[in-house]
């Protein structure tokens, strides 16, 4: 949906308005005085869930959004109550609309929550329609006006409006890119796309190919590549502004599809490994997100790619590999690939020397068993940062929770024959992976984020729709902003 914020809505050219009501509060909303005095009279209270439309005129119709108390309105309800106004324009053919918004999430005040609420508006129609080829069942454009609660004046309205379609347009890329098939999105697909966002944000992006990759030694990159006809790719963008003071390097692994390769999945729900590529995506999409809104922060990003299949030529259990950083892994399950290919990323990003890294990656089912969608598995060999990273996350609405690094779990990835296995087991799966990661980190600052949960969602949620969710990308950027702010 394409959002501006204002005060000033064109009522009269409106299809529908949309008023979110707090419980209790009185719908007094100038531009349609009457209706809301009818709605006044109707009974209508305002709890979360509840919704009241009505035939209007000019506007032709206003529906009032319940999203219950103010004092406890949250991200989450805030988003929930979007999702459901895009779901009933898109629904009800809506091409103009408009959205009032009196409340602020209290934590946030005025001005955060109407970037979010922007952002949220931005996305909430969103399908990915590339192979929707019945015109019918493709969406048509909707415009929203988002008014914001009074606090905002127009200044700052016009700033927020251009910050909060940078994010959007940052989650798009890696929604768009999650959700493209695997025979679609491969690994030369994931290095074109970096150069086009790249070239559209005016920021540096190089692409190795197998002959390079082998060149830099990148064992763990090659040995899941065996497998498959499909060329590796090393991509590394670099947004560096001149004003910059820190720099973060932001890695993602990058697998366009999971076989599982020998070690095989099973059959059922193989097909959401096309999603195995979401940390690239988020990385991708939140570099362009920091170019678009200029900030003053350096940021690199490392990705590596390929698919993991099984053939006649791919890596196998026993296999022992040299990866770029001199460190050996026995191969005991060719289903833990992520953090193959992550051993030569993330020692290739702790040779910039950054101030911090942080990771994204569907890396284990396990951390899904802990944690379900609703949070990320965050890893951290620092304090610091990994709390800073959770508050960013509350203020945007990406949950991370903090599991443990703790080397007593190292014995399970201890190998007979090489430094390490590429795998501990089934208990305490994310933490062994992990661990198996902070092997190859040299950097005091550095953060793992495990988004096999949040990455995308398996169903349509009251907040958002199936398939890729662009986690990753607000957390990262509330996170950046926050070290231009220091
Ligand atoms: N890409 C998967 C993890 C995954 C599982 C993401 C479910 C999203 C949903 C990863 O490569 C994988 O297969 N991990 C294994 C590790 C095991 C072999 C140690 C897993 O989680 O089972
Ligand atoms: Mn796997
Ligand atoms: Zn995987």
């Amino acid at each position: 949906m394409d959002v501006t914020i204002t005060r000033e809505p064109k009522v009269a050219k409106a299809d529908h308005l949309f008023v979110l009501i707090a419980e209790g509060a009185r719908p007094d909303v100038a531009v349609a005085a009457k209706s809301m005095q009818a709605i006044a009279a109707s009974g209508f209270a305002g709890r979360a869930d509840e919704s009241l439309s009505t035939v209007a005129g000019e506007p032709k119709k206003i529906t009032l959004i319940g999203i219950g108390k103010a004092e406890s309105l949250t991200i989450r309800g805030l988003r929930t109550a979007i999702y459901s106004i895009a779901k009933m324009a898109k629904k009800q053919r809506d091409r103009n609309i408009i959205v009032v918004m009196p409340v602020a999430v209290p934590k946030l005040g005025a001005e955060e929550t109407t970037r979010v609420a922007a952002e949220a508006l931005a996305a909430a129609d969103y399908k990915y329609d590339v192979y929707i080829t019945k015109t019918d069942d493709k969406p048509l454009p909707i415009h929203a006006a988002l008014v914001p609660p009074d606090a905002v004046d127009a200044k700052r309205a016009k700033q927020l409006d251009d910050e909060a379609k940078a994010i959007a347009a940052g989650v798009r890329t890696v929604r768009d890119l999650g959700n493209g098939p695997g025979n679609l999105v491969t690994p030369t697909f994931l290095g074109q796309r970096a150069e086009e966002v790249a070239k559209g944000a005016g920021i540096k992006c190089t692409v190795y190919g197998r002959r390079e990759i082998e060149k830099m030694k990148m064992g763990g990159l090659l040995a899941v590549n065996r497998g498959s006809i499909e060329e590796p790719r090393f991509i590394v963008l670099e947004y560096a502004p001149r004003k910059a003071k820190k720099h973060v390097a932001l890695v993602g692994k990058g697998i366009t599809f999971d076989s599982g390769g020998i070690s095989i999945k099973p059959a059922e729900k193989m097909e959401e490994m096309k999603f195995d590529m979401c940390g690239a995506a988020a990385v991708i999409g939140t570099i362009q997100a920091a170019a678009m809104l200029a900030l003053p922060v350096r940021v690199t990003g490392v990705i590596a790619s390929t698919d993991n299949l099984p053939s006649g030529s791919a890596y196998k259990p026993g296999d022992i590999i040299t990866t770029s950083s001199g460190k050996t892994v026995e191969v005991v399950n060719t289903d833990a690939e992520g953090r193959m290919i992550l051993s030569d990323a993330l020692h290739y990003a702790s040779e910039l020397k950054p101030d911090h890294i942080i990771d994204y990656a569907t890396l284990t089912g396990a951390c899904v068993v802990a944690l379900g969608s609703e949070a990320a598995g965050l890893f951290s060999n620092n304090d610091e940062l990994a709390q800073k990273l959770i508050e960013c996350g509350e203020r945007v609405g990406e949950r991370l929770w903090r599991l443990p690094e703790w080397d007593d779990y190292k014995e399970l990835i201890r190998s007979e024959w090489a430094d390490m296995k590429n795998s501990g087991g089934r208990w305490g799966g994310a933490i062994t992976a992990a661990l198996f990661l902070k092997e190859f980190v040299n950097c005091p600052s550095w953060a793992h984020l495990d988004i096999a949960g949040t990455a995308y969602a398996e169903h349509e949620t009251a907040r958002e729709a199936r398939g890729a969710t662009g986690a990753g990308v607000r957390v990262t950027i509330a996170f950046l902003e926050s070290l231009s702010h220091s």
